[in-house]
C-alpha cells in the first residue's frame, strides 16, 4: 500500500526540491505522481526535448526512497503545437473554436493530436523504460471534455454511425427520424447535435460516440505504454461519479482504477462512499485514490478548511472501501495559476507547521505499521446495485439536464443498507447476478429481452431483485417501449401500470400494511397489482386506490416494485427485513457512523469511521484489536471526532 502526494516541481525553484523531498520521506511519503501538465517543460519546442529537470527531480527523491508514477502529458498540449496545428483545438457547440489555455484544450478525434501525443509518450517510455524507480504510469488526467463539435468530429460521428446501423433506414427507424421530418437520405447530412431539443435517440448515439472516441484515445496510450515498459503499471485517474463517459469501457485496458475524491465535506459523506463502491465495480478491484482532497478546494466557490482529523478521516474512508494506494492533492499550494487558492498538504508557505503535513505524518506513521496487513485485502458483499450509463443518459430531460437524480435514486437504498454495516457492490446490468442475495436497480429504465431474462433467471432461481420507479419503459435506442409497464418485467413483477404521476417535490401520502404513513416524492408509478402482493398503497387524492410498493414471489425468489421515491425509513425496514442476517452484530453505531469491512487470509477486518467533528460512542459487543492503538476493545467505547478504528476480529 502507499500513501502518495501529487507534485509539480517545475513550480518551484530548483533549490527547494531537496528540501521537499525531505519533508515527503519524513511524513511517510513513498509515492509522487509527476508531469501530468508539463508537455511545455519536457518538449519546450518542436522535437527538441529536454528530461533532464525530471530526472534530476525523480534521483532526488530516489534519494529519499520515494518511487515515481510518470503521466502522459496529453491533458495539456502546449502552445507551439497549437499555434502549428489550430485544429487540435476543441469546437463548442455554438461553433466557436476554443482557444489556447486553461487545459484539455484538444479534440479527442484529432489525427494531429494522436501523432504529437504518441511523439511525446513514445519518447517519454523509452526514456524512463529501465527506471525502476518509475513503478507505473498515469494517461492523461481526468478523460471527460471538452465535446468537440467540429467537421472532423462530424465526420468520424457519421462513420461510426454508418459501422453500427450499416443503411439509412435503419438509423431513421431506430432514431424515430418521421419525428419532425428528421429523415436522412444520405449520411452526410448527419450533422453534429449542436441545437437543444435534437432527438434523445440520436443524443444517446453521440454521448456513446464521444465514449467510444475517449476509449479510443486512451486506449492508444496504454498499448503504446504496455508495448515499451513491460512491468510498469498503467491507470488513468477516473472521477467517482462523473457520468459523460462509459467508464465500464474505459477501464477495461488499464491495470487498475486510480479516482480523484473531492468529498468537499462530511455532508457529501454518502455520495464519497457510493462514488468509492462504483470505482472498486469498474474492473470488480480494489483501487488507488490519485488526488485526495487534503483541505480547502478551489471549485465555482472555495470550500471550508479542514478541522484537524478530517483529512485521515478520509483517507481512511478511502481504505475503508477498497483503496490500495491514497495521493493527496496536491503537496504544496501553488502561489501562481487558476488554483492558487487550493490547499496543498504545505500550505504557500512550505513549512511543516501546516494541519494537513502534521496529519500526513500521524497518517503515515499508522499506515507504515497496518498497511502491510489490509493489503489487498478484499471487500465482499451480499448486495448489489445496478450502475448504468446508458440509463444515466436516457434519464435526460431535452438532452441536457437530467430528469431524475441518478445517484441519488441509488443513495434511498445504499444509505440504507450502509446503516446496516454492509458492504455493497455497484455492478451493471449485463453482469453475473449469480453471486448477490439482493439485487437493487433504482431507474432502470432501458430493456432488452437479454436483461429481462437474466433479471427473470437470477430471481426464479431465488434471488431479491428491487427495481425502483419507471423501470422497463425504453428500449436501447431511447425510445419508449409500446408495451404495458413494466414491460417484458410485467409478469415478474405481477403487476400492471397504466398510469404515473411527475410528482416532484410534492409530498404524497403511502401507507403500509400497518397503517404506518410514508412520505412519496420525486415520481408516482401507480401500479394495478395483477397477481403481487401490496405492500404499501397510495393514500392521496385520485392516486389512493393504486399501489405504491409490491412484492412478487416469482419462481424460488421474490421481485419488489418501488413505485415512487419514499421517506428513509422505507428503505431503512425494506433492508433491514431483506438483509438482516447480513448486518453487522457485534458493533453497534449511530448514523453519524459508517462501518465497512474488508477480507484477507480469513481475517476480518472492520473500518469504524466517524464523520461527526463530536465524539460518539459505539458498542462493541466482543474482543476486537484495533489495529491502530493495537489495544483491545470491548464494551461502550468513545469515537473521538472525526475517528477511526480498524478493528479485527
Ligand atoms: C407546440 C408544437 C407541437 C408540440 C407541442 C408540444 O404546440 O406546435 O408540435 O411540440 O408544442 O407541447
Ligand atoms: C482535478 C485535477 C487536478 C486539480 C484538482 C483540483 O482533480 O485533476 O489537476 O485541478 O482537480 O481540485
Amino acid at each position: 500500500m502507499y500513501l502518495g502526494v501529487d507534485y509539480y516541481p517545475e513550480h518551484w525553484e530548483r533549490e527547494r526540491w531537496d528540501v521537499d523531498a525531505r519533508l515527503m520521506e519524513d511524513a511517510g511519503v513513498e509515492l509522487v505522481r509527476l508531469a501530468e501538465f508539463a508537455w511545455s517543460r519536457l518538449e519546450p519546442e518542436d522535437e527538441n526535448y529536454d528530461f533532464s529537470w525530471l530526472d534530476e527531480v525523480i534521483s532526488i527523491l530516489g534519494g529519499h526512497n520515494i518511487k515515481v508514477i510518470l503521466c502522459t502529458p496529453t491533458a495539456a498540449p502546449p502552445a507551439w503545437l497549437i499555434n502549428k496545428h489550430p485544429d487540435i483545438l476543441p469546437v463548442t457547440r455554438n461553433g466557436q473554436r476554443m482557444s489556447f489555455g486553461a487545459r484539455r484544450h484538444y479534440c479527442i478525434t484529432n489525427r494531429n493530436y494522436y501523432y504529437y501525443s504518441e511523439r511525446i509518450i513514445r519518447k517519454m517510455a523509452e526514456h524512463y523504460k529501465d527506471n525502476p524507480q518509475v513503478i507505473g504510469w498515469q494517461v492523461d488526467n481526468e478523460f471527460g471534455g471538452p465535446k468537440c463539435y467540429c467537421e472532423g468530429c462530424r465526420k468520424e460521428f457519421q462513420l461510426w454511425l454508418k459501422r453500427k446501423y450499416g443503411t439509412l433506414e435503419n438509423l431513421n427507424k431506430s432514431w424515430g427520424n418521421a419525428f419532425w421530418s428528421h429523415d436522412y437520405t444520405a449520411w452526410e447530412q448527419i450533422p453534429l447535435p449542436v441545437v437543444y431539443y435534437h432527438n434523445p435517440s440520436f443524443d444517446l448515439d453521440f454521448r456513446r460516440f464521444f465514449s467510444d472516441m475517449t476509449v479510443r484515445y486512451s486506449n492508444m496510450q496504454i498499448r503504446l505504454l504496455k508495448g515499451l515498459n513491460s512491468g510498469k503499471f498503467v491507470t488513468h485517474n477516473f472521477m467517482g461519479l462523473f457520468s459523460e463517459l462509459d467508464y465500464y469501457d474505459l477501464s477495461r485496458e488499464y491495470d487498475f482504477v486510480s479516482w480523484d475524491n473531492y468529498p468537499r465535506d462530511s455532508s457529501n459523506r454518502y455520495r464519497a462512499a457510493l462514488a468509492h463502491d462504483v470505482m472498486r465495480g469498474l474492473k470488480k478491484k480494489n483501487f488507488w485514490i490519485m488526488e485526495e482532497q487534503c483541505s480547502y478546494i478551489t471549485r465555482e466557490d472555495i470550500t471550508r478548511t479542514f478541522p484537524p482529523g478530517e483529512m485521515r478521516l478520509w483517507t481512511y474512508h478511502c481504505y475503508a472501501h477498497g483503496a490500495e494506494a491514497v495521493v493527496y492533492f496536491r503537496w504544496r499550494a501553488c502561489n501562481f495559476g487558476i488554483e492558487q487558492f487550493h490547499s496543498g498538504i504545505l500550505q504557500h508557505d512550505g513549512t511543516d507547521n501546516s494541519i494537513s503535513y502534521r496529519e500526513l505524518k500521524q497518517i503515515g506513521k499508522e499506515m507504515g505499521k497496518i498497511g502491510p496487513e489490509i493489503e489487498n485485502a478484499k471487500i465482499v458483499s451480499p448486495v448489489a446495485i445496478i450502475y448504468d450509463y446508458e440509463n444515466i443518459w436516457v434519464n435526460l430531460a431535452y438532452q441536457e439536464k437530467p430528469m431524475y437524480d441518478y445517484p441519488g435514486e441509488i443513495l434511498r437504498f445504499y444509505r440504507s443498507i450502509k446503516r446496516l454495516g454492509i458492504n455493497v457492490d455497484m455492478i451493471k446490468s449485463s453482469d453475473d447476478f449469480s453471486n448477490y442475495k439482493v439485487i437493487i436497480a433504482p431507474l432502470l429504465y432501458v430493456m432488452t429481452d437479454e436483461l429481462a431474462k437474466n433479471i427473470k433467471d437470477y430471481v426464479s432461481g431465488g434471488g431479491i431483485f428491487i427495481a425502483g420507479f419507471r423501470c422497463a419503459i425504453k428500449d436501447e435506442s431511447s425510445n419508449m417501449l409500446k408495451e404495458v409497464l413494466p414491460g417484458k418485467l410485467r409478469d415478474l413483477f405481477g403487476i400492471s401500470i397504466y398510469a404515473w404521476d411527475n410528482i416532484r417535490d410534492m409530498a404524497v401520502e403511502i401507507k403500509d400494511r400497518d397503517g404506518k404513513i410514508y412520505r412519496g416524492d420525486t415520481f408516482a408509478d401507480l401500479i394495478t397489482p395483477e397477481g403481487a402482493e401490496v405492500l404499501a398503497q397510495y393514500n392521496s387524492g385520485w392516486y389512493t386506490p393504486y399501489a405504491a410498493v409490491t412484492v412478487n414471489r416469482y419462481g424460488k425468489g421474490k421481485a419488489y416494485y418501488t413505485g415512487c421515491g419514499l421517506s428513509q425509513e422505507f428503505y431503512d425496514s425494506l433492508m433491514k427485513q431483506l438483509l438482516s442476517e447480513y448486518s453487522i452484530k457485534d458493533i453497534v453505531f449511530p448514523e453519524e457512523v459508517e462501518v465497512n469491512i474488508r477480507e484477507k487470509d480469513g481475517r476480518r477486518f472492520v473500518f469504524i469511521t466517524n464523520f461527526s467533528d463530536k465524539s460518539v460512542s459505539i458498542k462493541i459487543k466482543r474482543d476486537m484489536r484495533d489495529l491502530i492503538t493495537d489495544k483491545y476493545i470491548n464494551g461502550e467505547t468513545e469515537l473521538s471526532p472525526f475517528g477511526i478504528m480498524i478493528l479485527e476480529g
